[in-house]
């Protein structure tokens, strides 16, 4: 008998409708529009601005869209997965909130930490579930509100990131389509590049931490790309040999979409061209866990079943992985 394969069947996402622009950045901090499309690549970035939303209702919204997108009755999910850093509360788990807010009266879910790799690390866990055979239908939702946690003071992080949240349905997969191969890999000597200092456990919120603007994203830029470049290129080029697929298989490289360079980097040691690659970077940003379902939820309509797509991820921990996962269905 095969193997039950999870097929992802559908994608839904959003982003908030306020723009911030390199331009407004430029009033804020020391910074200029030439700098950040030359080092980065972002023209501009989404940015929640309602008052009482957060996390979840990115999320929520997503999700909401996934479901009227694929004709789910929200009754019907039984799993939700939510990948995110910026939570609503330390407790309990967004995706316990997202549940409750899209209907989800039968699914039980929790959150995955993973940073930048967070959607990767759900969806290999999501499709897992789907492969026991005990599960039909899960969601995995990438979200987050990065706003929440950016020190619009500090120009060597601010202009980087941006909020939204994509999400996609599971299912077994009907043909040889699906989620096919998965390489995972942490690195934890790497929070001290990456983190936010304080509010947890050890370093718990006091009137300290907020003076000291330790409430904040940190971030050594320059080791992080280091590694951010060698290691999303080494994971996509593994997982294109072990499932013997040359330059001319790949119809999308789907990376994280942390800066233009890691990316090109990443198309280049796995020589593909400019229009095998998603980008969406310019508009949306760093969004953390929701670049990779922002960028399918984009390009969507171009992708047929039965392509081969290789989904890569470098963040924070630190994290890094590739999926590789044949599509499986035509644009409807
Ligand atoms: O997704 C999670 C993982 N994160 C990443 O993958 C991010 C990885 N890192 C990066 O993408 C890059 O390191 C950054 C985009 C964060 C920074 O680019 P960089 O080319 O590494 O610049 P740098 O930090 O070496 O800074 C170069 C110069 C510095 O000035 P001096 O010391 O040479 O005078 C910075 O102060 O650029 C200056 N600088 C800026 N100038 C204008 C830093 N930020 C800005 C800014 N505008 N926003």
């Amino acid at each position: 008998m095969s193997r039950i394969k999870a097929a992802i069947t559908g994608v839904g996402a959003y982003v908030p409708t306020y723009v911030l622009t390199n331009d407004e950045l430029s009033q804020m901090v020391d910074t200029t529009d030439e700098w950040i499309m030359q080092r980065i690549g972002i023209k501009e970035r989404r940015i929640l601005k309602e008052k009482g939303k957060a996390t979840s209702s990115l999320g929520a919204r997503a999700v909401k869209d996934l479901l009227a997108k694929t004709g789910t009755d929200p009754l019907d999910i039984q799993l939700l997965i939510c990948a995110t850093i910026t939570p609503d509360m330390h407790f309990p788990a967004t995706g316990n909130i997202i549940s409750e807010k899209t209907g989800l009266a039968n699914a039980f879910s929790f959150d995955i930490g993973a940073a930048c790799s967070g959607f990767i690390f759900a969806l290999e866990t999501g499709r897992r579930y789907v492969e026991s055979g005990a599960y039909q239908k899960v969601i995995v939702v990438g979200t987050d509100m990065m706003s929440a946690i950016v020190d619009y003071e500090d120009r060597t992080t601010c202009p980087l990131f941006g909020d939204g949240a994509g999400a996609v349905l599971l299912e077994p997969s009907k043909d040889d389509t699906g989620v096919l191969d998965s390489i995972l890999a942490v690195d934890g000597s790497g929070a001290k590049h990456l983190h936010m200092y304080a509010g947890g456990s050890l370093h718990p919120p006091t009137h300290a931490t907020v003076d000291a603007r330790q409430h904040f994203i940190f971030q050594e830029g320059q080791p992080v790309f280091k590694m951010a470049v060698s290691k999303m290129a080494d994971v996509s080029v593994e997982i294109m040999k072990r499932n013997n697929l040359s330059n001319k298989d790949i119809k999308f490289l789907v990376p994280h979409q942390a800066n233009m360079r890691i990316i090109e980097a990443t198309a280049r040691r796995m020589e593909i061209e400019r229009e095998q690659v998603m980008i969406n970077i310019d508009r949306y940003g760093n969004t953390t866990a929701a670049t990779i379902p922002l960028c399918l939820w984009d390009y969507e309509k171009q992708l047929k079943k039965g392509d081969n797509l290789v989904l890569s991820s470098f963040g924070a921990g630190f994290t890094w992985g590739s999926i590789y996962v044949k599509w499986s269905y035509d644009p409807k």
